[in-house]
């Protein structure tokens, strides 16, 4: 029996190393645009990283994606940094993500625009129905890390969250966290 060294290493520690990994990052030019107001930020702060890896077809009904989210603690004018938050274009296609690193929030928005969150933390798992809209919040004084298992036919729908934003801003202030209502 021949035995081969994995693609993929998800470092816990780490990230996830392998020639196949995808990376993009979001600057906080890229970002303007999620929070209330605009900052003095550096245009080119580091608000998130994402990594994903698939083997073979990307498209293909059944295949999964594997991924990690890093999430960096910045505030935009006291503004918890977050994941610009989507749809999957697939509303069938349901996501697990799992906490490794820091602590947060997972966002959940259903298609009446009911918005919730569930708490992460090191070890908590999350399973997110097709119909909900998601996006995570960094509400530590850490980088938060997220896995992520979800089908590669998924897509993303960040149109249907722009027309129908989430129902809450999360702020810290003076170390307390503050939910502002989004008025319709
Ligand atoms: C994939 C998924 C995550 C996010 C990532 C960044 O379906 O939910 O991998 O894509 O956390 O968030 P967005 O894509 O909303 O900027
Ligand atoms: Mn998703």
């Amino acid at each position: 029996m021949n035995v081969i060294e994995p693609k993929v290493i998800h470092d816990f520690q780490d990230v996830i190393r392998g020639s196949e990994v995808n990376t993009s990052v979001k600057l906080y030019q890229d970002a303007k645009g999620f929070y209330r107001t605009e900052s003095a930020l550096a245009d080119d702060t580091l608000m998130y990283e994402v990594y994903h890896y698939t083997q073979g077809d990307d498209k293909r009904a059944g295949n999964l994606n594997w991924g990690l989210t890093v999430l960096y603690p910045v505030l935009v004018n006291g503004e918890c940094n977050m994941t610009r938050g989507h749809w999957h274009e697939n509303r069938k296609c349901v996501e697990f993500y799992f906490c490794i690193a820091g602590e947060g929030l997972l966002m959940l928005m259903d298609e009446d625009g009911t918005t919730w969150a569930e708490k992460t933390y090191p070890g908590s798992l999350h399973h997110i129905d097709g119909h909900l809209a998601h996006r995570l919040i960094n509400t530590g004084e850490e980088p938060m890390k997220i896995g992520a298992c979800w089908p590669c036919d998924a897509g993303h729908d960040y149109a249907a969250v722009e027309r129908q934003p989430f129902g809450y801003r999360v702020y810290k202030e003076e170390g307390t966290l503050r939910f502002e209502k989004v008025e319709d």
